[in-house]
């Protein structure tokens, strides 16, 4: 089944009032973190194109890494996981599971648990008397109480600088690579030795293309998974998890705050580990005798010629291609977010590009989280995973309420002027001698509004 274009998204108009909270991304996180807000009864925006990544920039023929279990999205009731979908879709889980099975179990979730998803990106952020102003796409501007940066991996995309000076055309990043079709009967050289380029030069073997990898590390391969395979006695030694067996990956994923509590060196040390580039153990007869594997080396020069790029190896190998594909991976940098506004910008702490978060996923801006894989160096190497989505939506979402509701205390507490038109307009009667007229009330503000109701 193909399922591009299959989203509940119609355009809609924007209040007047602020929301509550507008969520930037409707990936597996914004959509989580939506879920979990509107299941607390906020005000909620989500804004970007439903699952993005995983529709337009994932390659057809992908499988995913993650067991199906430990690649729920999360919702309030955990009512839409994985589970019931392959129950009620009668069909049976198995790994490694199809991306087109995932996308449809995830366009079923947004169908149920966040049916409005506005498909707008949002170009500007900017804070505002305590506010977020945010600007969209197409010319609309909203305000929010709070926002959830939930915009996933696409920006942070790793380009290295030896490759910057080449036509465009020529050298692509896997993250805009989804149809490969083109490429049968070319020669492609892919840079890289993680999950990215290793499943692209498998893909891109696959639909005929001629391909080298050129990996400056030997590549290494994760263990072939025995997920059901397992003893008991192994699994005491190391259970199995979502992010692979071991008591340490059990505990990062049943305490999902420890880590967020480390000391930074101790976080430094986690995260090189977790970040190494690994392979699916799956995909080694894909490219065995016949992608020509590179390992230990890297491209130490090009030249163009006949709309064709000559590459030069550092063991002097040289390979002409009609195109290289960078299998680089992704590097967080908040600088290279196009829509936090410079003021804002300004206003959020980071390290080397790395917001500061607060336990909720806060960054030094009130009311402005990150999550994903922002938040991965903060919170650790689960966030960069959809099984992140279920200990970051209930939290996101319970600071957001409890935000609101101390707006909304401090608010009752400062309306002077109702307050005023009320008490002296009050008889001895009655409360309400002079009720306010209609379009007083239609225009007051949301607090106003609660006190009018409270008072009649
Ligand atoms: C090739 C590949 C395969 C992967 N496979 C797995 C896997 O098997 N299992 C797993 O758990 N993880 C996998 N991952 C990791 C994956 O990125 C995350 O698990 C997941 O996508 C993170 O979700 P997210 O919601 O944070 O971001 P994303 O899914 O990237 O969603 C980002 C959202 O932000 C929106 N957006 C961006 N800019 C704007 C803007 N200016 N305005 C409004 N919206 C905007 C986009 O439209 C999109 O909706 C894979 C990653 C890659 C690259
Ligand atoms: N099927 C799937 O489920 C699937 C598919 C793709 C990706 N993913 C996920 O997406 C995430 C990112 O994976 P990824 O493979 O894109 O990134 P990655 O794991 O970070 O791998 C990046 C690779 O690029 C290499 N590299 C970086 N800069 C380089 C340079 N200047 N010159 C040469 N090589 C360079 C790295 O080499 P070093 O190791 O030497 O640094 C590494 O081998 C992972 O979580 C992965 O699991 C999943």
């Amino acid at each position: 089944m193909d399922v591009e274009g299959e989203t509940t998204t119609p355009r809609r108009f924007v209040p007047d009032a602020p929301y509550d909270a507008v969520v930037v991304g409707a990936g597996p996180y914004g959509l989580s973190a939506a879920a979990h807000l509107l299941g607390r009864g906020l005000n909620v925006a989500v804004f970007g194109k439903t699952l993005e990544l995983w529709r337009e920039h994932m390659p057809r023929g992908m499988l995913l890494r993650s067991q199906w279990w430990a690649t729920n999205l999360s919702d309030p009731g955990r009512r839409y996981t994985f589970r019931r979908f392959f129950r009620e879709s009668r069909r049976k889980p198995g790994y490694p599971v199809p991306l087109d099975t995932f996308l449809e179990y995830a366009l079923w979730f947004q169908r149920h648990a966040v049916p409005d998803v506005d498909e707008t990106y949002v170009t500007s952020i900017e804070h505002r008397g305590g506010n977020f102003l945010l600007t969209l796409a197409d010319g609309r501007r909203v305000e929010s109480a709070a926002v959830v940066m939930a915009i996933g991996i696409r920006h942070y995309a790793h380009r290295p600088d030896e490759f910057r000076g080449l036509p465009p055309g020529l050298v692509i990043h896997s993250s805009e690579l989804r149809d490969l079709e083109p490429f049968r009967g070319e020669r492609v050289v892919v840079i890289g030795g993680g999950q990215s380029a290793v499943e692209y030069a498998a893909l891109l073997h696959e639909v005929g293309a001629t391909v080298d990898l050129v990996t400056r590390r030997p590549i290494v391969w994760l263990e072939r998974d025995r997920m059901g395979e397992r003893g008991v006695l192994e699994q005491i030694r190391a259970p199995d998890t979502g992010i692979g067996p071991g008591w340490k990956n059990w505990v990062l994923q049943n305490v999902p705050f420890l880590f967020y509590r480390l000391p930074r060196a101790r976080k430094d040390r986690a995260l090189a580990w977790y970040s190494s580039a690994w392979a699916a153990d799956w995909l080694r007869d894909r490219i065995a005798n016949k992608v020509t594997v590179h390992e230990g080396q890297t491209a130490v020069s090009f030249a163009i010629e006949d709309g064709k790029v000559d590459i030069t190896l550092s063991d002097g190998a040289r390979i002409r291609a009609d195109h290289i594909v960078l299998g680089t991976g992704y590097k967080v940098d908040i600088d290279r977010l196009p829509m936090i506004s410079p003021s804002l910008r300004a206003a959020i702490k980071d390290e080397m590009g790395i917001p500061l978060l607060g336990p909720s996923f806060e960054s030094t801006v009130p009311g402005l989280y990150f999550v994903g894989v922002t938040s991965l160096p903060v919170f650790g190497p689960m966030y960069r995973f959809v099984l992140g989505c279920r200990s970051m939506a209930p939290r996101v979402a319970r600071a957001i309420a409890r935000q609101r509701r101390k707006r909304r205390g401090r608010a009752l507490a400062t309306e002077p002027e109702l307050e005023i038109a009320v008490s002296s307009d009050r008889s001895p009667a009655g409360r309400r001698a002079h009720p306010i007229p209609s379009d007083e009330t239609s225009t007051a503000s949301w607090t106003q509004r609660i006190l009018i109701a409270r008072r009649r």
